[in-house]
């Protein structure tokens, strides 16, 4: 008896390896468990056995598996067929008359996503901010009282009601020391506006990142650090770049920080303004003034501080040679960054 339950169990479970729908596992059932199955004569030869109970016991675990076995094989097929179904279906749009192509990504949103994932690994937190900000936050905080030249610099599209759209990500420069205090890092993307006329390497929107570091002996050589090190990240490979003196009122010493241009490799062409180089990330230590404005004791604390030009940077990185593109709302264009 022993040796038939053996042999039964490797056929059933062979012939339930190959079945593959439903019916065939009814089958399979009728043929072990049903009214003249194998379970059924195995219980009738019991009679001429001597160990009615061992082998009744071994009959029944027989009995049991193959119910377990079966009932296992039919869920999963009744799982599948959903998934099946699921997969199969239409998804329903009521925009769309039909033939719906998915879209990409923006070249600056998967810039922005890059360099975040390079910051976060090095410690630093992504803040958000807003759009509209005001005289204070975009100026005042960062050392630009009012009437003073730097303002010159940032032609400022001002609302009725004061406000303004930020001409550059600093301008959440302060509110942040607020919320954090030191030590502190922390980047914070964002679109930008200035009323400038537009050519191949101006818009009057764009997108900077601004990161800051605050802490105990914070030099020029931890700037020097993180830029290099973003740098080769997202380039993948060495870039040449040169740090000149710049002036901004919101750090002291303040630098350029210029990469050679890739479209024309430093040739000059009109992307780079014939210069063979692109300002990309304005740097420097952090001006006390702006320190003490935010709420940071600067006689413990110093810090660095950069904006990122993301715009300038996805040209660069992508070989875009008309910054306008960008704003162009072309899907010829927009949508060959789908693979990247
Ligand atoms: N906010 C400046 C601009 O848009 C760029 C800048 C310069 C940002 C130096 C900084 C900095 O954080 O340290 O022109």
């Amino acid at each position: 008896m022993k040796e038939r339950i053996e042999e039964l169990r490797s056929g059933f479970s062979l012939a339930l390896s190959a079945a593959t729908d439903d019916a065939a596992l009814e089958a399979l059932r009728v043929e072990y468990l049903g009214k003249k199955g194998h379970v059924a004569e195995l219980m009738k030869g019991l009679r001429d056995v001597e160990d009615k109970k061992a082998a009744g016991q071994l009959i029944n675990t027989l009995k049991c598996d193959v119910e377990a076995a079966i009932a296992e094989a039919k869920e999963i097929m009744r799982r599948a067929a959903i998934d099946r179904k699921v997969r199969s279906a239409k998804k329903y749009n009521p925009t769309l008359e039909g033939g719906a192509e998915l879209g990409s990504y923006h070249p600056i949103t998967l810039a922005t996503r890059e360099v975040e994932e390079i910051f976060i690994s090095m410690g630093f937190t992504i803040e958000n901010y807003n759009e509209i900000v005001n005289d204070y936050q975009c100026f005042e905080a960062l050392n630009i009282p009012k009437h003073h030249p730097a303002r010159d610099m940032q032609d400022t599209y001002y609302l009725d009601n004061g406000q303004l759209l930020k001409t550059h990500t600093s301008a959440a420069q302060n509110a942040i020391m607020k919320k954090y205090g030191a030590p502190l890092r922390a980047i914070f993307p964002g679109r930008c506006f200035r009323n400038e006329s537009t050519d191949a390497c101006h818009e009057n929107t764009f997108f900077q990142m601004e990161g800051m570091m605050i802490d105990e002996n914070i030099s020029i050589s931890n700037l020097i650090y993180f830029m290099k090190t973003m740098l080769s990240e997202v380039f993948k490979r060495d870039v040449k770049v040169r740090l000149r003196p710049g002036f901004f009122p919101f750090v002291e010493p303040g630098f350029e920080l210029d990469i050679n241009c890739e479209i024309c490799g430093g040739e000059g062409c009109p992307s780079c303004k014939n210069s063979g180089w692109l300002e990309l990330c304005p740097c420097g230590m952090i001006h006390p003034n702006v320190l003490r404005e935010g709420g940071i004791d600067t006689e413990k604390y110093t810090g660095f501080a950069f904006g990122l030009g993301l715009t300038r940077l996805a040209m660069m990185k992508y070989g875009v040679k008309d910054i306008r593109d960008f704003n162009s709302g072309s899907l010829k264009a927009l949508s060959q960054f789908k693979s990247i």
